[in-house]
């Protein structure tokens, strides 16, 4: 029985660059439950002219993939939340409200440009929490101010819980992000890891990170890293 927890997720279908359609999307699913996934939250990309599917759309997909996967696979649960961009929508929806969170609705999934990382953002995310809420950084791995500089991960993540892709691990989205994804790891930096599965094939890269992260930093890391730790972010809480 799988116990595991993913916070970021690409399975709807037809949203953003993750499924294609919906025999895509039960593809993945079956993979996610496969490595031993027990939670999978949908976190399609909202993002400023590029991928901004409605609420409708979103609230649509979410239902037709929840109905096959109530019969085909009873034994997980779904979430919906997103994985919002750093731009005007998301200052604006964050100021104004309207910001897709998780469940809870004490804790978002958010990225932003690789090479440009939002000026004083420890000072922004610090206002966040002050408003009560646990801002999630995915892949920390990818933005070169970390990769640059490791250290900038241990003061970003006092404020935001850092979530490392689980493909990164094994090199799945470039060299100097698999580096970072292993320094990060190992320096004990990050709190909860994910799949941000795009295509079922992904599986290959995300079960390579489950086993680097089993034989570098030990049996016990995976519960901590798949379960415990999700399961209190997205309660709302910085493990
Ligand atoms: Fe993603």
């Amino acid at each position: 029985m799988g116990r595991y927890v993913d916070l970021h997720s690409h399975f709807l279908p037809a949203l953003d660059d993750g499924a294609k359609d919906l025999p895509m999307s039960l593809e993945m699913v079956s993979a996610l439950a496969s490595l031993g996934f027990e939670v999978l939250t949908a976190t399609p990309h909202q993002r400023a002219n590029k991928f901004m599917p409605t609420r409708t759309d979103i609230d649509s997909a979410y239902k037709t993939v929840g109905h096959e996967v109530a019969g085909a696979f009873p034994q997980l649960q779904l979430g919906l939340a997103a994985e919002n961009f750093w731009d005007d929508v998301f200052r604006q929806r964050l100021m104004e409200g309207g910001l897709p969170c998780y469940p809870s609705g004490k804790s978002f999934l958010f990225e932003f440009d690789p090479r440009l990382m939002p000026p004083m953002i420890e000072q922004q995310l610090f206002q966040i929490r002050l408003s009560r809420r646990l801002p999630v950084m995915a892949h920390p791995e990818r933005y070169v101010e970390v990769q640059n500089d490791i250290g900038r991960a241990e003061v970003l993540g006092r404020t935001a819980a850092l979530v490392v892709d689980l493909g990164a691990l094994d090199g799945a989205h470039g060299r100097a992000e698999k580096k970072t994804a292993r320094k990060l790891m190992e320096s004990g930096f990050v709190h909860a890891v994910t799949s941000d599965i795009h295509t079922a094939e992904d599986q290959r890269s995300i079960a390579a990170g489950m086993a680097w992260i089993t034989k570098r930093l030990g049996p016990g890391s995976l519960d901590r890293l798949l379960d415990e730790n999700p399961r209190r972010i997205l309660a709302g809480e910085l493990p």
